[in-house]
């Protein structure tokens, strides 16, 4: 960086003068402390946590300090556990021990290191847990199951809240001795703080329920602990559910209300504003079938209950305009971003510094970082595969190869794309070839399915727009044998062909229409049988979806439950719309045979079968590896005919999978080149 360029997130100057996102940019005071810019990287559950001890990792802290290198104000670490009862969920850490200082001592020095500040989130799942995590009942106010976890849990005595107020007071000693800089009272998304808030779940009738006074309780005993306990000099503020969406539940005014009880009653120096519980779950972390920014005005509606204390707004506040607007309408005082700062650590400097078309957006998807945690693993991303690898190939340590190699990329879709970023990333000299006219494979074809899914394209339109920048030679409309993919003498070249429509083996296949074709060129008739052959998920799902839109009478047939590999978040907005638009489900049931005008089908539980009246079947089948010029250059290397060429295969045409896995291959493949 030169001298005179910004610090990353203290500046916003840009190439065309002047400040380009003043109020994002400008300090805030946050009580006794100042952070350096507005851009939050708001409190998650990464699950880059030791699942045996529920202590954070070092990769945690390399996850978070990539953010705060990337130039954010302030970095929040997630739910933390108070009581050994929260800890009721795989990969989250517990902060009720003096055994968890070290970690998070460890954490905050690296975030700090990079010139944010670092809070620490105060958390107890309450009901909203698995007891299967610790063995260990759930916590509530009172003794009715959540409808998402459908456990019973324990109705909390007056000793438990003794007990608990208790270790929200050590458990802020203990952030506070490993350093943090302050406190964030977890009051939303239905957690316990949240439950006692909620009629929703709060059935209580002692001095812990019924009427808002008494539901704001513990809350506030919680958050005089912890006053008490840090004094005024380390800043203390809560998150909350502005709208629970469900019967009961917390509302913008009612959520108001309980910020103006609290203030009145105990100092908080910020009010953090979000929305949904686990039975709205869906909007808690919206994905691109929402509007962008779709709950920010919950932020303002509670602003006007926070005298003057900074107000934060949350949830899909993908690009620095809509943020900077956001700031500017006095909707609130500062953003907070997850996701985009998971899919770009660079997000705040680049704003910051001019690089704003450089911002690899966030598209909303949640395949990667809700995904991640829906199968039991950590989070990871679709547009960023270095998530959780921050400490080997963050953005500060893909360095430039010691020397330039030339490089020939075979396929433009996502893999193909990620292939020649990275290796031009790295200094290669990089040719790519692209059978169609159009770079991003099928990515395009999936995008084009509805409207809303447009954003799944930004992910290879932002590439495709990086390699051009990045000087890679696009030879695009021309479809590359292994010959014309040797043509340059590259000593490597990444096969990155992609995958090809598979089939159903039943009598009758040949009818079957796939499902990319329908989409790009629909089908006749007006009652359309679509086949899922058990992937459930976003392909079948928005081929119906499209059907259903152009008019037809859909009835999606699958193996097991409707959209069953989608995460738990982007689910039931889709069984929503599904349903909403007419179609049919017929679960437990594949294909066996199609003929004109019928499709016979099989029910998986008995094996009984029954005959639909279909005008046209679609089907959506696992892909088939399109892997002709992987075999073709791995036979040349046989033949010892290209001694000295490393030979790739990334993506579909290794195994046909998503996006996600086509990415992930490509980067591993050229990272190190
Ligand atoms: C993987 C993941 C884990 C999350 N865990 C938490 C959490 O522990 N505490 C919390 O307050 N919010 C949590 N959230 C919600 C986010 O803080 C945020 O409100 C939500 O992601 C919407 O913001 P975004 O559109 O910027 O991602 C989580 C979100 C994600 C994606
Ligand atoms: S996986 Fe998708 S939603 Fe999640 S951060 Fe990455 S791009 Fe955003």
């Amino acid at each position: 960086m030169s001298p005179d360029a910004p610090a990353p997130g203290a500046g916003a100057s840009n190439p065309s003068g002047g400040p380009r996102y003043p109020l994002l940019f400008r300090p805030l005071r946050i009580g006794p402390l100042e952070i350096r810019n507005r851009v939050i990287f708001a409190g998650h559950g990464s699950r880059f946590v030791d699942w045996h001890t529920h202590q954070l990792t070092e990769r945690q802290g390399h996850y978070l300090a990539e953010r705060a290198a990337g130039g954010v104000g302030l970095v929040i670490q997630g739910s933390s556990m108070v009581h050994p009862t929260g800890l009721a969920a795989a990969g989250v850490n517990e902060v009720y021990s003096d055994a968890a200082i070290p970690a998070y001592a460890r954490v905050a020095e690296m975030v700090q290191a990079e010139g944010a500040a670092i809070f620490g989130q105060l958390s107890h799942l309450g009901r909203q847990g698995d007891t299967f995590a610790n063995h260990r009942e759930l916590w509530a106010p009172s003794a009715v199951a959540d409808p998402a976890s459908r456990v019973v849990p324990h109705a909390m005595t007056r000793r438990d809240i003794a007990d608990l107020i208790d270790c929200y007071r050590s458990a802020a000693r203990r952030l506070v001795l490993a350093g943090f800089d302050g406190i964030e009272v977890y009051l939303a998304h239905g957690y316990l703080l949240c439950e006692f808030l909620s009629r929703f779940s709060n059935r209580r009738a002692d001095g812990y329920g019924g009427p808002l006074e008494n539901r704001c309780r513990l809350p506030l005993e919680v958050l005089e602990a912890v006053r008490a306990e840090v004094g005024d000099s380390v800043p203390v503020g809560i998150r909350v559910s502005a709208e629970e969406f469900v019967p009961d539940g917390l509302s913008p005014g009612e959520c108001s209300e309980i910020v103006a009880h609290l203030m009145a009653r105990t100092r908080l120096d910020y009010v953090s504003v979000s929305q949904s519980n686990y039975a709205s779950i869906d909007r808690m972390i919206p994905d691109m079938s929402f509007p962008r920014a779709p709950f920010a005005h919950y932020a303002g509606a509670v602003r006007a209950a926070t005298d003057g204390a900074p107000v934060f707004a949350v949830a899909r506040l993908v690009s620095p305009e809509q943020c900077e607007a956001l700031l500017e309408a006095g909707t609130a005082d500062a953003v907070c971003l997850v996701r985009p700062l998971i899919a770009d650590p660079e997000w705040a400097a680049k704003a910051a510094d001019g690089r704003r078309e450089d911002i690899r957006e966030c598209i909303s998807c949640n395949v990667g970082c809700r995904g991640g945690p829906h199968r039991g693993s950590p989070i990871a991303c679709l547009v960023n595969p270095a998530v959780g690898e921050e400490a080997r190939w963050g953005f500060r340590r893909l360095g430039r190869a010691s020397a330039p190699r030339r490089v020939t990329v075979v396929g433009g879709g996502p893999g193909g794309l990620k292939a020649a970023e990275t290796a031009a990333l790295r200094g290669h000299d990089v040719v790519l070839w692209e059978a169609s006219v159009r770079l991003g494979g099928q990515v395009l074809v999936a995008a084009a399915a509805m409207d809303y899914r447009d954003e799944f394209a930004e992910s290879v339109r932002f590439l495709a727009r990086q390699v051009r920048k990045l000087g890679v030679e696009l030879r695009t409309g021309s479809r590359a044998d292994a010959a014309l993919a040797l043509q340059n003498e590259p000593s490597c070249v990444v096969v990155a062909t992609g995958g090809l429509p598979g089939g159903f083996e039943v009598p009758g296949s040949e009818r079957v229409v796939p499902a990319q074709t329908a989409i790009s060129h629909g089908v006749a008739g007006p009652r359309v049988v679509l086949a899922d052959a058990g992937e459930a998920g976003w392909k079948a799902c928005t081929t119906a979806e499209n059907l259903a839109a152009a008019g037809h009478a859909v009835t999606l047939v699958t193996p097991g439950s409707v959209a069953v590999a989608m995460d738990a978040f982007s689910r039931p907005p889709m069984l929503r719309r599904l349903r909403a638009a007419g179609v049919e489900f017929l679960e437990y049931h594949t294909l066996s045979a199609v003929s004109l005008g019928t499709a016979e089908v099989t029910e998986t539980l008995t094996g009984r079968r029954s005959t639909l009246a279909a005008d046209s079947v679609v089907g959506s089948a696992y892909d088939i590896a399109d892997d002709a010029v992987y075999n073709e250059l791995l036979a040349l290397q046989d033949e010892g005919r290209i001694p000295d060429t490393e030979v790739h295969a990334v993506g579909d045409c290794l195994a046909p999978r998503g996006a996600i896995d086509a990415i992930w291959d490509a980067f591993r493949v050229t990272r190190d080149l």
